[in-house]
């Protein structure tokens, strides 16, 4: 299928990829012009079903994207002030993830792609997630008179999904276009941190992808997850460790770092070093099961072992992206991507290690590398799972070249590597 025909209104006013993620316990679907400007993001959670179980269940993930997919789309669309025919390309999340659930929605946008005859492109999950930095802060400035300006000129763009924030000078509203229009720069080093992937990726251009460490069990995510578990903390545990961590002490209980040579990872032994750790604390033989040790944790052990674990997984990661820097030192943006990647912790580390810089902020320029090296975190509501990413992921791997995919072809796979 030929994507010719378009290509004239794209230069009038932007590419807009209707995107549709539906890999793991989010349901989402999102409107993105250009790769960058978010036009509609809506996400829904299956988080509070799954906190009562501790856990993901593929076939109850699967039946509500069904119930959800539809709504989801219509929504995207509506919140975009868009109707089919302003779209010009669908992508989807094909791979890796859960069967019934990536059914759900390359199912969707193929029926889409067919019935409104767009091109469909299918896109990579954790290459989404790098993409996830392309996107624009859209914690746009409320609509000003100078602001006004700014729009007339055409050098503002306003996201229907933003969350407005009041920015009360000029000079406010300048900062912030200038940080909406930093991009990461190429060659870059990603470290891909979520539930399901722990991995670091060299990238010598847009769609060029080297894995060159990876984890040899665990992800870092479902660690964050099964930790949680084991001090009684609810599911997903990313969130509320960081939440039980505020009341710890990170240097309460040491925690090994793996030995693990190079750039890999490993993970498993963290979280048994937890479960050992806090049998040792409660005083009890360590043949008792973890399910028993969360309900005899006073609320203050359960803060110390949040907190001293965060920062021993969150300085893992820190460790071996340095060594991938020190082995790429022409490198000249770090990218963060993933759910872990929300870790206020994580964020710190990495900005306080590589630019010597503590602020939060979405993104930084250091003059202390060699060179320039610029540290990227997502906007933390695009850390996780969302569709928006999946459209940004989509536009620049059309702009690399790549054809779209065959609607009545298009297969998943819940199991891939990134390349
Ligand atoms: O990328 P993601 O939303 O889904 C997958 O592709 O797997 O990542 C989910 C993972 C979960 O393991 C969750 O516990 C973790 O991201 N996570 C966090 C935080 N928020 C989410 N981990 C650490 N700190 C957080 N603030
Ligand atoms: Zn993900």
């Amino acid at each position: 299928m030929e994507l010719g025909g378009v290509g004239e209104i794209w230069y009038n006013r932007g590419m807009r990829i209707l995107a549709i993620e539906s890999s793991c316990d989010e349901t989402a679907a999102a409107v993105v012009e250009d790769g960058t400007r978010i036009l509609s993001n809506v996400v829904v959670s299956q988080i509070d079903i799954f906190a009562e179980y501790g856990g993901v269940i593929p076939e109850v993930a699967a039946r509500s994207h069904l119930e959800a997919i539809l709504p989801v789309v219509h929504k995207a669309l509506d919140d975009a002030g868009l109707t089919k025919g302003d779209i010009d390309a669908i992508a989807v999340t094909h791979t890796p993830g859960l069967l019934g659930s990536l059914l759900i929605g390359t199912l969707t946008a193929r029926m889409l792609a067919i019935l409104w005859g767009k091109p469909l492109y299918a896109v990579h999950h954790l290459k989404s997630h790098i993409y996830a930095n392309w996107l624009e802060d859209s914690t746009s400035p409320e609509i000003s008179s100078s602001t006004d300006a700014l729009l007339a000129r055409g050098m503002l763009n306003t996201a229907r999904s933003a969350t407005p924030v009041s920015l009360n000078s000029l000079d406010a509203e300048v900062s912030w276009l200038e940080r909406s229009r930093q991009k990461p720069e190429f060659p870059l080093v990603a470290l891909v941190v979520s539930g399901g992937h722990t991995q670091l990726i060299y990238m010598r251009d847009h769609n060029q992808f080297e894995i060159i460490g990876t984890t040899r069990d665990d992800a870092v995510g479902e660690c964050f997850d099964k930790v949680a578990k084991i001090l009684g903390l609810p599911y997903p545990g990313g969130p509320s460790i960081d939440k039980a961590a505020l009341e710890g002490g990170a240097e309460k209980y040491k925690l090994p770092h793996p030995k693990v040579e190079g750039l890999d990872f490993s993970f498993s032994g963290l979280k048994t070093a937890v479960l050992r750790a806090v049998q040792v604390e409660l005083g009890v033989p360590i043949s008792t099961p973890s399910y028993e040790l969360a309900g005899m944790l006073t609320e203050q052990q359960r803060a110390d072992f949040a907190a001293s674990f965060q920062k021993t997984a969150c300085e893992i990661l820190l460790e071996k992206l340095e060594i991938a820097l020190e082995r790429h030192p022409e490198a000249r943006s770090v990218v963060v991507a993933g759910g872990v990647s929300a870790s206020a912790v994580l964020k710190q580390k990495v900005l306080e290690a590589l630019l010597g810089v503590s602020e939060s902020k979405n993104e930084f320029v250091s003059g202390a590398r060699e060179g320039e090296l610029r540290v990227f975190f997502p906007e933390r509501r695009f850390a996780g799972d969302n569709a928006a990413m999946v459209g940004a992921a989509a536009y620049f791997e059309i702009q690399a070249g790549v054809e779209p995919t065959d609607p009545y072809e298009l297969s998943i796979a819940p199991r891939s590597v990134i390349g």
